[in-house]
């Protein structure tokens, strides 16, 4: 049996959760795999309503109750602090909350996409609890200037490596050459900070000796993503860079509604689209689900559940690679319902 925590988010977020559940319902009764679904409020909407991005107790039942939580987009253009940064943010809560150290972003051309390249196929693990992020709400700032301040820790720096590397060695996909590598990307040459996180990842990277051990600086990386991205199997870098250099590279593949993102931690896990809630189209049948239904694959495959995690996948691909769902402008010229239901045909 799985327990899955869903939130459903604010935006196009409930109808991308929709589409998720009914593909899991579907592939799970094929597979026989029983799946509880159970429902906490959270996000923008409900800071709005209670002043909190969740209700009470919730971190304590997704760790205790749940195997895992499968998150929709959250977050909305008019709730925001009078110093103008985003006020109730779920994903500070729920990252720090949960301690989900990495925040594991598969990019992947699907059939029948144009992409930058003809295959592309790789990870980027973006450390997901320090960095610049954990200046979130403790800058400072005043009429003159601002500032906020960057923190890697030895802990958190080895920790999300070796995850990366341990994601090299497992992971089905491998670049175009064949060879397993971790790329580690850092400002090394100018800042302290990244210099410490490459040593740390050096230091890491010595006791995995099967796997290749790669470095690029944070704009030859972004350049390489664009122009090269064969090459790359597993990156692994500092929480804000990841953060960019995901949407740089959702923008490769076709944009950002096909990519989904795993936010694991020791003890507990959540799976969400990478992108955010486009208020802008909720409610209007326009929202691409690929991403939300490919962040519950990344849920199935964490639990140990890979050959429901396959079907699925397979059935994404065929509906791709037959039009089924097609992007157009970065929403499907079909619906999120007409999207959903091509991929539950082809369980
Ligand atoms: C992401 C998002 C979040 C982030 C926002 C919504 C705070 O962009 O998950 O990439 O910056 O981490
Ligand atoms: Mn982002």
């Amino acid at each position: 049996m799985v327990r899955i925590a869903c939130v459903d988010g604010d935006g196009i977020g409930p109808e991308l959760m929709d589409s998720a559940r009914e593909v899991l319902r579907a592939a799970a009764e094929l597979d026989g795999l029983e799946i509880v679904f159970g429902s906490e409020p959270g996000g923008a909407g409900t800071y709005l309503e209670t002043g909190e991005p969740l209700a009470p107790g919730a971190l304590e039942r997704f760790r205790d109750e749940y195997d895992a939580v499968l998150k929709g987009p959250v977050g909305l253009p008019e709730v925001r602090k009078p110093d103008g940064t985003e006020a109730g943010v779920l994903g500070g809560v729920l990252r720090n909350g949960l301690d989900t150290y990495a925040n594991v972003r598969p990019v992947r051309l699907l059939p029948g996409v144009p992409g930058t390249a003809e295959r592309i196929d790789y990870v980027l693990v973006r450390e997901n609890t320090e960095g610049l992020y954990l200046s979130r709400g403790s800058g400072v700032r005043n009429e003159r200037a601002a500032s906020d301040q960057l923190l890697m820790t030895r802990v958190g720096v080895e920790r999300v490596v070796r995850f990366a590397f341990e994601t090299a060695r497992e992971r089905a996909g491998a670049p175009a050459d064949g060879v397993r590598r971790v790329t580690c990307v850092d400002k090394s040459n100018v800042l302290r900070s990244f210099a410490f996180f490459r040593d740390v990842f050096d230091e890491v990277a010595a006791e995995y000796p099967d796997v290749e051990a790669d470095h690029r600086y944070t704009d030859a990386a972004a350049h390489d993503l664009v122009a090269d991205p064969g090459r790359f199997d597993v990156l692994v870098t500092e929480n804000f860079v990841g953060d960019m250099l995901s949407d740089l590279g959702a923008a490769t593949v076709g944009g950002l509604g096909t990519c989904p993102a795993a936010n694991i931690g020791a003890g507990t896990a959540y799976f969400e689209p990478a992108h955010g809630s486009a208020p802008a189209i909720a409610g209007q049948d326009r929202a691409n689900p690929t991403s939300q239904v490919l962040s519950a694959v990344l849920l199935l495959e964490h639990l140990g559940h890979s050959a429901t995690a396959k079907r699925i996948t397979a059935a994404v691909e065929s509906a791709y690679a037959d039009g089924a769902i097609r992007l157009d402008g970065g929403s499907p010229e079909r619906g999120t319902e007409a999207a959903a239901a091509a991929v539950v045909d082809r369980l």
